[in-house]
């Protein structure tokens, strides 16, 4: 029967292709190695609950949020990095790995599959993300510490026995890690990331100005003018919402130093966690870091100033990767091209075989 099975694994082989997967709480990215990245699109679901039909996934689902009748839920299926409702996250990668197989014309939805998953993860929860992704149709699922592929998609050598510090700010939560001979030395995982700005930036509209505004707002306004910055220059923006005394519409005008003011507790946050990761780091590897810096990436990391007010607070130079946003992504594309590397930190599967 072994022969068997190898020839048909052969077969799906050639007619599939492979697949590197960052399935992240506010974007999925799926990336092939020969074209490069595939899908770039919110990690977000429209289901029609009366029926359980599926009506929209990515951005076209992203849209119809906050505008939905009750009997529409539109929703993200992950939080904090974790699968929170199963069934949303496999319709999800399902479409969205068939979307990918299309701009590869290739016959056979059957990829072999590299995909990250935080650090603070049960088994069970990996589980969910494995099985997840077999049954989305993968034939091969190989799961992979998020910061690792972070640090090889910000093309740092992660097998050196110098140590690494990555800091990987999504939406849904921040992972710092200490990375030594392919392996995590130290690591800290906080719930505070992008998506907990947006919900500062709320509460500090309601507190300051009496004004409700939804965090798709807060969003747009934190990437205009969201900023750990002490310049001169005050740029300063409309914000729109809800009067909650009168109930009607108000806009007023808000300032970089105010949203400043509204994340700050988060940033200072994120900042006592990276010192505290320093903190249990053994001294070589601390010495090594000094030398080579922290690498920031993630969407977070696009905050105006968090690189050099991190290095500041730490005394560590800091830099952002390249492509922040897309470093997870392209960690799993690279490591589909190293086989050994892949097999040495592939994290043991869930279920007796990682292939069916
Ligand atoms: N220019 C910017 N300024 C500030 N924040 C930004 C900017 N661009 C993107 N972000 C934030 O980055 C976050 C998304 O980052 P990313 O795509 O890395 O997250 P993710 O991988 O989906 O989430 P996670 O890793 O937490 O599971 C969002 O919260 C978004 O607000
Ligand atoms: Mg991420």
């Amino acid at each position: 029967m072994a022969p068997y099975f190898s020839f048909l694994r052969g077969v799906l082989g050639t007619l599939s292709k492979d697949l590197g997967i960052d399935l992240g709480t506010s974007f999925t990215r799926i990336l092939s190695p020969e074209k490069g990245v595939l899908v770039h699109e919110p990690s977000a679901v429209a289901i029609n609950i009366r029926t359980q039909q599926l009506l929209a996934v990515g951005r076209d689902a992203e849209d119809m949020m906050g505008k939905n009748p009750p009997h529409i839920s539109v929703h993200h299926p992950l939080q904090k990095g974790v699968i929170s409702d199963f069934e949303s996250t496999e319709k999800m990668l399902k479409v969205f790995i068939d979307q990918a197989h299309r701009e590869l014309a290739s016959l056979m939805p059957r990829p072999r599959v590299v995909i990250g998953v935080p650090l603070e993860t049960t088994e069970v929860e990996r589980k969910a993300i494995e099985d997840a992704v077999f049954s989305a149709g993968a034939r091969q699922v190989n799961l992979v510490e998020n910061p690792i592929l972070c640090a090889i998609g910000a093309n740092m050598d992660i097998s050196e026995s110098s140590g690494i510090l990555v800091v990987d700010t999504g939406g849904g939560k921040t992972e710092i890690a200490v990375i030594s001979l392919a392996g995590v030395v130290a690591w800290k995982s906080l719930p505070i990331a992008g998506d907990e700005l947006n919900k500062n930036i709320v509460q500090y509209a309601r507190d300051c100005f009496n004004l409700l505004i939804g965090e798709r707002h807060a969003e747009h306004v934190k990437r205009e003018i969201g900023s750990v910055l002490e310049t001169h220059e005050n740029p300063s923006m409309a914000m729109r919402g809800r009067d909650l005394l009168s109930g009607l519409p108000k806009e007023i005008r808000v300032n970089e130093r105010q949203i400043h003011e509204a994340i700050q507790r988060s940033i200072a946050m994120i900042i006592e966690n990276v010192k505290s990761t320093l903190e249990v780091t053994p001294p070589e590897l601390v010495a090594d870091i000094y030398e080579r810096g922290i690498v920031l990436t993630g969407g977070g990391s696009l905050l105006r100033g968090l690189a050099a007010l991190l290095s500041s607070e730490a005394q560590i130079p800091v830099r952002v990767a390249e492509d922040p946003i897309l470093c997870a992504v392209q960690g799993a594309g690279t490591l589909l091209g190293n086989a050994l590397l892949l097999k040495d930190i592939t994290l043991p599967s869930s279920s007796d075989t990682r292939m069916r």
